[in-house]
């Protein structure tokens, strides 16, 4: 079944969107859809064409097929876009605790670990773990230049060289086929590349041989993943909005930021396998939507991310009586992989007798409901995305979901949803500090700085 989004309690009286709004949202979608489909047309974007590519998807199911047997360890250096997505299959769409488990429980399935910082410890730790002769590292950088993959990489280079061992073993790269450092390093060192398409930024390539790659190494149906994502292209193929799963998605938040005031986008699913989940839609979002338009103004709402019913605890105080600044989004699983049933014992106990009789998915289950319902009746908005299950079709189904959404939402808000300006001036002032050729001008702007005054110093 596909996935239902349930927003009545987006509709909410008081608190929630008014009829009116709804109406005149339902006559603004038209362009929205128009402005991404332009786009889409021209070539500039095109994610949501990616379940169509059998070719590129194919680069990585044959490389798995070579692969197999061959690594007890992938490892993946990258980070932002190139990072989330293949966390956050893993995490959905393998056994839990998949790099504990022995071999024989992996199904002879390589490990995977995504090194998506530069923290010493973590490199250090890892690279001493692992037996390099029996481990495969994924270099992926859309760039093919971004500091932190690239110290990564000559890091993991020296070890490979100082081990006397073939590179092209032991590494594989992921990248744009014309540009950037990776391609033509790739051609001098003979390393294996496949290819993320020109068009295919960072945060939305999850479904290119970023994701799928690791995907398939680990034993991934992503046969599955991308048909479940041209799913739900497919299902966003109408300009009316009551017809655009995603088109609705995209109109709630929008409406919920710029009208209602709600500046804060909870995503909080009700399902261990999708914690990872939530922290790649909180990227894709915050990196797609944050941005000054053209007249100077900020736009976007903040994403943060929680897990139902381990939030409850934490986070949930704060969404039903804080600042009336967020709307809430759950995600329900319709079956779960295995249920627990809850044994009878001390029946006397009020605490205890209750729960005899229920399982643990029944209880994950009606938490996530009693919440949804708590908070409307509090007049905080909410809505629910329902999966039937966390399996690769329904995971491809989401994700391509909220990269529509995403892209429409950017229309909504008129900005580039596929840039990241914003990180520029960072990136600049790290490579003046770190010595890099050309970066002159941001020394000299590094340098007129304001230095920390020690009156402010505690
Ligand atoms: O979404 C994005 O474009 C970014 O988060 C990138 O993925 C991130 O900066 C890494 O860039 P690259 O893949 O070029 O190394």
């Amino acid at each position: 079944m596909p996935l239902r989004l349930d927003y009545s309690n987006m509709m909410i009286s008081p608190g929630g969107i008014d009829a009116k709004s709804w109406t005149d949202a339902a006559r603004r979608f038209p362009a929205a859809y128009s402005g991404f489909e332009d786009l889409r047309k021209a070539g500039t974007v095109s994610f949501a064409e990616l379940p169509g590519d059998k070719q590129l998807l194919e680069q990585s199911i044959r490389f798995a097929e070579g692969a197999r047997g061959k690594y007890d360890d992938v490892v993946i250096l990258g980070i932002g876009g190139s990072a989330l997505g293949p966390v956050a299959l893993r995490t959905a769409l393998r056994p839990s605790g998949w790099n504990m488990l022995d071999d024989k429980s992996r199904d002879g399935f390589p490990r995977l670990h995504v090194l998506d910082n530069v923290d010493p410890e973590t490199i250090a730790a890892l690279l001493e773990r692992l037996q390099l002769h029996r481990s495969l590292f994924i270099v992926t950088s859309k760039s093919g230049g971004t500091a932190e993959t690239m110290a990564q990489f000559l890091i993991v280079h020296d070890r490979i060289v100082s081990a006397k061992l073939d590179v092209r073993k032991q590494m594989v790269f992921v990248t744009d086929p014309k540009q950037g450092a990776l391609r033509p390093l790739a051609e001098r060192l003979g390393v294996a590349a496949l290819d993320i398409p020109p068009s295919v930024g960072g945060r939305f390539s999850v479904l290119t041989p970023v994701g799928t790659l690791p995907a398939a190494l680990i034993g991934i149906d992503v046969t599955a993943l991308v048909a479940g994502a041209g799913a739900m292209a497919r299902k966003c193929a109408s300009p009316e909005l009551a017809k655009n799963p995603a088109g609705v998605y995209a109109m709630l938040q929008w409406l919920a930021d710029t009208e209602l005031k709600k500046s804060i986008a909870v995503f909080m699913p009700y399902s261990d396998p999708l914690r990872d989940f939530a922290a790649w839609f909180v990227q894709l979002w915050a990196e797609s939507l944050g941005k000054k338009r053209p007249d100077g103004t900020s736009v976007g709402s903040t994403p943060i991310a929680a897990l139902g019913a381990t939030d409850q605890h934490a986070q949930v105080q704060l969404f039903m009586e804080g600042p009336a600044d967020k709307t809430v989004t759950f995600v329900a699983v319709g079956q779960r992989s295995t249920d627990v049933k809850i044994p009878a014992g001390f029946a006397d106990v009020k605490e205890l007798g209750y729960l005899t009789g229920h399982s643990l998915g029944e209880l994950i289950d009606i938490e996530q409901r009693a919440t949804a319902g708590a908070l409307a009746r509090r007049g905080r908005p909410n809505m629910t995305i329902q999966l039937e299950r966390v399996d690769a079709a329904h995971v491809g189904e989401l994700m391509m979901f909220l990269e529509i959404a995403t892209a429409y939402a950017g229309q909504l808000y008129g900005i580039d949803a596929f840039n990241q300006p914003g990180v520029e001036l960072g990136k600049q002032f790290a490579y003046a500090l770190l010595g890099r050729p050309g970066a002159d001008a941001a020394k000299k702007e590094w340098d007129s700085l304001p230095r920390s005054d020690p009156r402010w110093i505690i």
